[in-house]
């Protein structure tokens, strides 16, 4: 299999993106969940205060991964991704992944500028208010073609 698509979601945008990529490329896409309550107001300032600390959470993959390739859809909290992005980082090759962060105004490429640092991607793509989402989805799905 060439690629499976894992996603963590809180609010269901990440999960919307996910499933219209598996629509367009034929890829399974599997949900990550943790072990944090993240909902209401209480869950949101946890989600702020996990992200600015680097705290990592128990993850499982609601499925089996069989593929060596992953693209992997995550919501930024706080200019960072989500503690379970990081602890799929943790656990899976950095080099066989491709990264794709959803957001509202953070521009992806400011964050990817810190990720650099720290991990070796395979690839990047980004989504926030700005991008058009079905050609973005569009444009993801080619550039899965080509890495
Ligand atoms: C705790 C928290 C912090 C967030 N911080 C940012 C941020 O720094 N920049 C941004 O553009 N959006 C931020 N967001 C908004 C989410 O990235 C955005 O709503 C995303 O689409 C949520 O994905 P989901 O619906 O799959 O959970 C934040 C959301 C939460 C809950």
């Amino acid at each position: 299999m060439d690629w499976m698509i894992v996603y963590f979601t809180r609010t269901g945008n990440c999960e919307r993106i996910a499933k219209k990529l598996a629509e367009t490329t034929g890829y399974p896409a599997l949900r990550m969940i943790d072990d944090v309550n993240w909902s209401g107001f209480f869950g949101f300032m946890k989600a702020g205060f996990y992200a600015l600390t680097g705290k990592r959470t128990k993850i499982k993959v609601e499925g089996k991964l069989e593929s060596d390739r992953i693209v992997l859809i995550t919501p930024i909290w706080a200019g960072s991704i989500t503690p379970a992005a990081k602890s799929f980082l943790d656990h899976f090759d950095p080099s066989k992944v491709l990264l794709v962060t959803v957001s509202e105004v953070t521009k992806p490429q400011d964050v990817y500028r810190s990720l650099k640092r720290k991990y070796n991607l395979l690839g990047v793509h980004g989504f926030n208010r700005q991008v058009d989402e079905d050609k973005s989805i569009k444009e993801l799905a080619e550039k899965l073609q080509r890495v």
